[in-house]
């Protein structure tokens, strides 16, 4: 799965010091020469390598950009970021690979974009993706599963989210119902599925990721419905944008190969250990009305939320704006 300038971006990263060019023809399968044009190649994408003769070479600096070649390098995946692409500047990464997925591409291709100029949030709204700070995702999933399950994969997708903020900050997030994830009660990531399908099955679904990553408080815009925030905002660190990608498709990679064997439960079990209302008493509104209210009492499997009111009647909530209490 690795490209060449991954595999090198891969030794740098496992190798301490200088990594003499024989070694790297030997790993890379390649003359002497191709390794040096794979070498230059990352020099002209911004990467300082160093070349000492009879040492061989030494990466010294890597840029702050999204590069699929880091990202391949770092990840660890058997379906997800099969096939990966960057885009500079698009639309929507998950219009992207809406159309790469009817024209027939491979479970596992990912579309990953430094800006989008017509980012898609829920119910229509607009997400603000400027260039150089964000993540901005879409996967292709083929699953063997009916249209009514299909928000299970977002929820999977929550947890990923969830576990590589952890693996790459030191902060805790929280997911809120149904998709948003929250870092001191602000959204700090949301998702959006989309899918085709036929009333006996899916043809393909669009996992959309959209995390906050370096964004400054400045670079939101004024008119957001609810609170948000950023992961520089909220450690004080800027975050390797390659690595986070890499950390997120990966662990994405790892819940769905266990859902492809498990199914749901694990992934239901660990979004509702995640989940801000776990435990607690919630009131949930539509349209800024409040409709119910009651104990969080987990998920089902077609992403209803599940509340016990106090005469311990079950409800099933299928949208609104959740709060707890
Ligand atoms: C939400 O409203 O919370 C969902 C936001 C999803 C944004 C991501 S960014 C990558 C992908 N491409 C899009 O156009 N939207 C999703």
């Amino acid at each position: 799965m690795h490209t060449k300038a991954g595999t090198i971006l891969r030794l740098f990263r496992t190798e301490a010091g200088y990594i003499s060019g024989e070694l790297l023809s030997r790993e890379l399968g390649v003359s002497r020469t191709a390794v040096w044009k794979h070498i230059t190649a990352l020099r002209n994408g911004g990467y300082c390598i160093e070349a000492v003769p009879s040492r061989g070479y030494r990466l010294v600096t890597s840029p702050d950009v999204i590069n699929p070649h880091e990202v391949t390098a770092q990840l660890n995946s058997t379906i997800i970021g099969r096939h990966l692409e960057l885009v500079q500047l698009t639309a929507s990464t998950n219009a992207d690979a809406f159309r790469r997925a009817e024209d027939g591409a491979a479970e596992g291709t990912v579309v990953l974009a430094d800006a989008q100029t017509g980012g898609k949030g829920r119910r229509g709204r607009v997400w603000s993706s400027p260039a150089g700070v964000n993540l901005y995702c879409s996967v292709v999933l083929r699953p063997a599963i009916m249209p009514h399950e299909a928000p299970q994969l977002t929820f999977l997708s929550a947890v990923a989210v969830a576990r590589a903020i952890e693996q790459t900050t030191d902060l805790t997030p929280e997911i809120k119902w149904p998709n948003d994830l929250l870092i001191s009660g602000k959204k700090v990531a949301g998702l959006l599925n989309e899918m085709s399908a036929e009333t006996d099955g899916i043809n393909f679904v669009i996992l959309g990721i959209g995390v906050n990553l370096n964004m400054a408080a400045g670079q939101f815009p004024d008119d957001l419905r609810h609170p948000a925030t950023s992961l520089l905002i909220e450690s004080g660190r800027g975050v390797d944008r390659s690595r986070f990608t890499a950390a997120m498709l990966s662990e994405l990679d790892r819940l769905y190969s266990g859902f492809l064997v498990h199914g749901f439960g694990p992934v239901r079990e660990e979004w509702q250990r995640r989940c801000n209302a776990n435990g607690r008493q919630v009131v949930v509104s539509d349209s800024g009305t409040e409709c119910s209210g009651g104990m969080f009492a987990g998920i089902d499997a077609d992403g209803s939320l599940l509340l016990r009111s106090d005469d311990m009647v079950l409800h099933r909530i299928t949208c609104g704006d959740v709060r707890v209490i």
